[in-house]
């Protein structure tokens, strides 16, 4: 017990040692699993959207990430700050409060907007922080988050306070200016606002609140986890977007890297007001396909997070091939809509083949709809981008967010949007 806590430390204890290759991890292409993959079971395109895809979204709910309650109530949203020159004159920032009237033991999520100055209705990306809204922005009058923050880099799980150090700390994964002067609003969040990232972080947050028990509670096989409660808070930021008149609300883009990666693709497999959904360096849990067994696998993730998914998933550790599900069907989800998966050349711990080939074996499901993937079938070279309705890159360097993505996944929507 004590040898498997100290394990999950270290395994969650920073970037740096997620990019070290580690004993008993396997890393060799030759030995990775070849258990075939669930099928896809596509017909028509009819059927998918009428059926298939609803079966496998219940799959997901019951073996993955557990069901999102949807008896919460309506969600409340207060603007409670707006700045017309934000950013020196380029973009609008507001602070928007949203809580849940009904489940008043949240204490609610704290969104920050940025709305280019001179667009009528813009389109939004909509993703979550690790580090808070003053993490994201460097500008100094962005409140400090006061709720649960990690430590340091080094030191994840324990309870600390924002300091002014961490001001702009996220700021090169959020080029806010990139992305305004592209024309896109950005709209984020700080994901500890919805649950704490540790083990106990449920009964601070969202789902202690919302549950009968409260903190009492014991979760079951196909309840949720903490992704599906900040997947939750995604769909959220998108209902106050709907409300939000320069806002073009028919193209919001939900983005998520690594740990808020797999949060992005399962809020876009659930929301479809999501039209393009982007999946930066998720790996395990996320885009990488479970059956490669390459770097992270579900025997790691679900011994060291069990909290971010439902208790079921922890049964598939070490016999992967028994999951009805495999990644290639959470990409396929998002049809007929734009995904893009993104990978990083140093980021063998997240397996960037397995991500590029739940990509490919996702294809199927476009082609129902008369739509390119990948469009390639090998894994290309890095920092080649490729993909027509399903986007895919590997750049050069680690586990993280950079201009580059950025440059990429600005392009991809713009080119499906017609922007
Ligand atoms: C760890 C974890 C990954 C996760 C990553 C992150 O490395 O094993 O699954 O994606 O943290 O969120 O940074």
């Amino acid at each position: 017990m004590i040898a498997s806590r100290l394990l999950s430390l270290l395994i969650a204890a920073s970037p740096v040692f997620a990019q070290t290759p580690r004993p008993g991890v396997n890393y060799d292409e030759e030995k990775v699993g070849n258990d075939p993959l669930p099928d896809l079971k596509v017909t028509t395109a009819d059927a998918w959207m009428n059926s298939r895809r609803g079966e496998i979204l219940k799959l997901f709910e019951q073996h993955v990430y557990g069901k999102t309650p949807t008896n919460l109530g309506a969600p409340k949203f207060e603007v409670t700050a707006t700045k017309m020159d934000a950013l020196g004159g380029l973009a609008t920032r507001k602070f928007i409060h949203v809580s849940l009237p009904e489940r008043p033991a949240w204490q609610g999520m704290d969104v920050m907007l940025y709305l280019p100055n001179g667009v009528k209705a813009a389109p939004c990306f909509v993703g979550l922080s690790f580090g808070g809204n003053h993490a994201v922005s460097a500008e100094k009058d962005v409140p400090l988050s006061t709720r649960w923050m990690r430590e340091s880099k080094d030191k994840h799980i324990v309870n600390h306070k924002a300091t002014e150090a961490t001001r702009g700390s996220e700021s090169s994964r959020w080029p806010l200016e990139k992305i305004l002067k592209a024309g896109f609003a950005v709209a984020t969040a700080y994901y500890g606002d919805i649950e704490p990232d540790h083990a106990d972080g449920w009964k601070e947050g969202l789902r202690a609140a919302v549950s009968r028990a409260g903190v009492n509670t014991t979760w079951r096989d196909g309840e949720w986890g903490a992704i599906g409660a900040w997947a939750w808070g995604l769909s959220r930021i998108a209902d106050f977007l709907q409300t939000e008149s320069h806002i073009d609300a028919r193209h919001l883009a939900v983005i998520g890297h690594s740990r808020l990666g797999k949060t992005s693709l399962w809020a876009g497999a659930q929301d479809e007001r999501f039209g393009v959904v982007i999946s930066n360096n998720s790996g395990e849990g996320g885009a990488a396909l479970m059956r490669r067994d390459f770097g992270e696998t579900t025997a790691i993730i679900t011994k060291v997070f069990p909290h971010w998914f439902t208790s079921q998933y922890a049964n598939y550790a070490g016999r992967v091939a028994a999951c009805p599900i495999d990644m290639h069907m959470l990409i396929a989800l998002a049809a007929p809509r734009p995904v893009y998966i993104a990978s990083a050349a140093e980021d063998h711990w997240a397996d960037q083949k397995g991500e590029f080939l739940s990509g490919l074996h996702a294809g199927p499901v476009y082609a129902l709809f008369g739509k390119k993937g990948l469009g390639v079938h090998v894994q290309p070279s890095v920092d080649t981008p490729v993909g027509d309705f399903i986007g895919y890159h590997n750049r050069t360097g680690k586990h993280d967010v950079t201009n580059y993505d950025w440059t990429q996944y600005l392009a991809f929507a713009k080119r499906h949007w017609g922007l």
